[in-house]
């Protein structure tokens, strides 16, 4: 499996069977059945690239982890989400309105970055003035999450996020500064990775125009083809047995999430974008223990903008090229120019 990245696409490398990677001393999962099972694992804990455990970043144990998840589902309950849904949609349909047809836009910065920036400060309850002076904070973390093995944004990242923290002071843990950085900066890149693969196979965006009904169905399989995290890190408690390899207390683990998505062994025709596919169960966001508590609300954001936008214009020409950015952790186009067509 590569880990770093290469050429123009979002699922780089080739899905093989456990292997340990001296280079990045750890073993390598790949296959849809070793991933899912190391997410559901007991024995496997969530840590950053260097081996530290992610627990200890936002909660001391897992007593704390569990009520933090609690907190933050009774926070994100359907009628809250809904209260924020008809916000950004009042907010999306505005942008919309002013949008022209007649010359390129940006959907990543023309819409989705605005909206996202005031679900992030509805959710994270902060002043949208205080949100706009943080957004270029948040944008440290995001691109050392980015690309997890490089040490300098790490560094940049950590000092950004003290002081993120000391604006944040009420509301369940996990939608406080990390919150605020998924909302303004994780998602956008997300919806853009999400609208690429519609605007490149047109004939799948004309049938989501003329069946908008299918938008939700067409996310969940939008989040396997196209999902934002490609690998996610963990460390063993204790020895154990994984799939014929033996992995010692301490070994360290990477999660090719996004070649997992792709698994022919799982998915039937996994390189082909169906946007009616059933029974999609990707990993985007975890499964098991662990699984992403913030699902409920990213979902409904990318279900919304997303329905918007193809309701509305049966067609999106992508007008100039754009650059990919990120790294290892998630990548993305960095603009999505489009001449729109209603
Ligand atoms: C586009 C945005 C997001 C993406 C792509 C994303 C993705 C993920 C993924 C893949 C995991 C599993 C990590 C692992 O197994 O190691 C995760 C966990 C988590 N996510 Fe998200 N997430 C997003 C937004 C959010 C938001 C807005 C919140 C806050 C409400 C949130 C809160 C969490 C928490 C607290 C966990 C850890 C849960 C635990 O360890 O028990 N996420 N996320």
């Amino acid at each position: 499996m590569t880990i770093g990245y290469a050429g123009d696409t979002l699922c780089p490398g080739s899905i093989q069977d456990v292997y340990f990677d001296k280079d990045r001393n750890a073993w390598v999962l790949s296959r849809y059945v070793d991933v899912a099972a190391a997410f559901r694992s007991a024995s496997l804990h969530p840590v950053g690239p260097r081996g530290v455990l992610k627990l200890d970043k936002l909660v001391a144990n897992n007593a704390e982890r569990l009520r933090m998840r609690s907190e933050t589902t009774d926070a994100l309950a359907p009628a809250i989400l809904h209260g924020w849904e008809t916000e950004i949609r009042g907010l999306a349909q505005q942008i919309l309105d002013d949008l022209p047809t007649s010359r390129p836009v940006d959907l990543v910065h023309q819409y989705a970055d605005p909206v996202c920036k005031r679900l992030a400060s509805l959710a994270t309850n902060i002043a949208e003035t205080e949100a706009e002076s943080l957004l270029v904070f948040a944008a440290e973390l995001s691109a050392a999450a980015a690309e997890p093995f490089d040490k300098s944004l790490a560094t940049k990242a950590k000092a950004a996020e003290v002081h993120l923290r000391q604006h944040f002071h009420s509301g369940p843990l996990a939608l406080r500064e990390s919150g605020f950085v998924a909302l303004s900066q994780t998602l956008p890149r997300m919806l853009a990775n999400v609208w690429l693969p519609l605007i490149r196979q047109p004939g799948e965006w004309r049938r989501l125009h003329f069946e908008p009904a299918l938008t939700p169905r067409a996310i969940e399989e939008l989040l396997r083809y196209a999902g934002l995290t490609r690998i996610l890190f963990r460390m063993a408690s204790q020895s154990i047995q994984f799939n014929g390899a033996g992995i010692h207390e301490g070994d360290r683990l990477i999660l090719g999430v996004s070649l997992a998505n792709r698994d022919p062994a799982y998915f039937r025709s996994p390189d082909h974008l169906d946007i009616a596919r059933r029974r999609i169960n990707h990993l985007s966001f975890g499964i098991g223990h662990h699984s992403c508590v913030g699902a409920p609300l990213i979902r409904m954001a990318l279900v919304t903008l997303t329905y918007l936008l193809v309701e509305r214009y049966h067609e999106a020409a992508l007008y100039q090229d754009f650059q990919w950015q990120g790294g290892s952790g998630f990548r993305f186009p960095g603009a999505l120019c489009v001449l729109l067509r209603s």
